[in-house]
């Protein structure tokens, strides 16, 4: 898979580059192709920004540079741009964009950029969340990182991401690791019990009580089947009616 940024800054990326994406990065598994937008400004400065027409606050990004840099892409595949006015990134976006080969991320500074840019090169805009970043890099980061886990490979193990939270549209389950007891905490004896059917059941309905305490939306929006009405009715059963409701 191959992510081209577009990015005045291309020297900022590091935290993509190490760690789990770091090795998928090593190996091949994925490519990132960062792109200068200010080698392809056509004016004497290497200017990339400029007054807004109409007044107002701040410079936007021109279009000249940012098309150009695009245009020099082989093949840029999905062009994305970052925006706080874009539809927010979510798990099922992520699993959407894991499918693709080539993506290409447009990283805005300033106070923007010309609509034009959006108008000639984007297939869709996104944000990572209702708040305002000073640059599109940190959201292009987001993205590369989130999607990146679900490139077959770059966690070792392919069901690891299968278990992490929102992939099932669910929370996860609490985990815990060594030692057995700290400063009188215990793991939970289910855990240490080597019954794997039992294990399996526990997560499960660890994972849809903490959904339902802390993120009823998500239930609501992906429904329950049998089994997790079940599961949940033991812990909530003045909801049973409510979970019923919900069967898919
Ligand atoms: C200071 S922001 C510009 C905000 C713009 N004036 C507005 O109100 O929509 C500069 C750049 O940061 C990036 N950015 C800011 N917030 C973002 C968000 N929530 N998600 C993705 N990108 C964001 C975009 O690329 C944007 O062009």
């Amino acid at each position: 898979m191959i992510f081209n940024i577009l990015t005045i800054f291309p020297d900022i990326f590091a935290p993509v580059e190490t760690g789990v994406i770091g090795r998928a990065l090593d190996s091949g598994l994925i490519e990132i192709n960062k792109i200068n937008i200010r080698d392809y400004a056509d004016n004497k400065h290497n200017n990339t920004d400029d007054y807004p027409y109409g007044g107002g606050d701040g410079m936007l990004m021109t279009v000249q540079p940012v098309v150009s840099a695009w245009k020099s892409i082989e093949n840029p595949g999905r062009t994305i741009i970052l925006s706080p006015k874009g539809k927010v990134f979510d798990q099922e976006k992520c699993n959407e964009l894991a499918s693709l080969k080539n993506i290409t991320l447009v990283c805005g500074r300033y106070e923007g950029m010309d609509e034009r840019i959006t108008e000639m090169i984007a297939d869709e805009e996104l944000s990572i969340g209702d708040f305002v970043l000073s640059g599109g890099e940190i959201a292009a980061m987001t993205i590369i990182d989130a999607v990146s886990r679900l490139v077959p490979g770059v966690l070792g193990n392919e069901k690891g991401s299968s278990r992490d939270s929102h992939f099932d549209g669910l929370l996860e389950h609490p985990q815990y690791t060594r030692p057995e007891i700290y400063e009188g905490l215990e793991v939970p004896s289910v855990l240490l019990s080597g019954n794997h059917a039992l294990i399996d059941r526990y997560r499960k309905k660890e994972s849809l009580v903490l959904t339902w305490k802390l993120r009823p939306d998500m239930i609501k929006r992906r429904g329950l089947d049998e089994q997790e009405i079940k599961l949940l009715s033991e812990v909530f059963p003045v909801d049973r009616k409510l979970f019923e409701e919900m069967k898919r």
